[in-house]
């Protein structure tokens, strides 16, 4: 697939959606060591500028090697970087990726994450050709199910005690979209 399909800019409304760069990484990491953000993610929350330096290099890496599509979420108005979202395990054959999101706190509850998701699986759909986007969450994660919900997933079932993170176990709620149901 050409190259260019893996770096993507994508525009909404309020949003641009691009890769990331270096330049971002002490805002990256200002958002994800907030513990608040990361209190449901399946990494500890970020202590250097290190942490934002090895994601940014290691999502590139992983576009590159056409897995991944993994944007900073930019607001169009001040250029401020918002957050990232991302399409990720990208299974070429299957025509599935997983989705996955994260906003620094200040931008929480201005419905930024549905106006970049619906974009991002609208590419993901329309550009990349996916049948099925699924998500894994924190059960407890009442944000983030909201959110998956608003963006036409549906609860497809519960993992039990699937993860151990500094030593909390928790379970794991698993959602998809189809392409056929975009549609619908
Ligand atoms: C999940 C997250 C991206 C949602 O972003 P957001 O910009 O606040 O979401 P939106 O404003 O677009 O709102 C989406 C829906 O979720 C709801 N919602 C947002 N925060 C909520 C909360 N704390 N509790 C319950 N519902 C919530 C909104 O009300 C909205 O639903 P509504 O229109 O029916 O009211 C954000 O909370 C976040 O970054 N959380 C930390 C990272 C994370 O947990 N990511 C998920 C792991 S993949």
């Amino acid at each position: 697939m050409p190259k260019e399909l893996f770096f993507p800019v994508i525009e909404t409304e309020r949003l641009a959606l691009k890769p990331l760069t270096i330049d971002d990484s002490d805002c990256l990491l200002d958002i994800f060591s907030d513990p608040e953000v990361m209190r449901y993610w399946n990494t500890a929350p970020w202590t250097t500028v290190q942490d934002a330096i090895d994601f940014i290099n290691e999502s590139n890496d992983s576009m590159r090697r056409q897995e991944s599509i993994i944007l900073g979420v930019y607001l169009k108005s001040t250029g401020e970087l918002a957050g990232k979202c991302m399409l990720f395990s990208y299974d070429k054959e299957s025509k599935r990726a997983e989705i996955g999101f994260g906003l620094g706190r200040s931008c929480w509850r201005k419905g930024y994450i549905i106006e970049a998701g619906e974009a991002l699986i609208k590419y993901g759909f329309d550009s990349l050709g996916l049948r099925r986007i699924e998500a894994e969450i924190d059960p407890n994660n009442r944000s983030s199910g909201r959110t998956l919900e608003k963006l036409g997933f549906s609860l497809e079932g519960l993992l039990r005690q699937r993860w151990e993170v500094n030593g909390v176990v928790s379970d794991s709620a698993m959602y998809g979209r189809l392409v056929s149901d975009f549609s619908a």
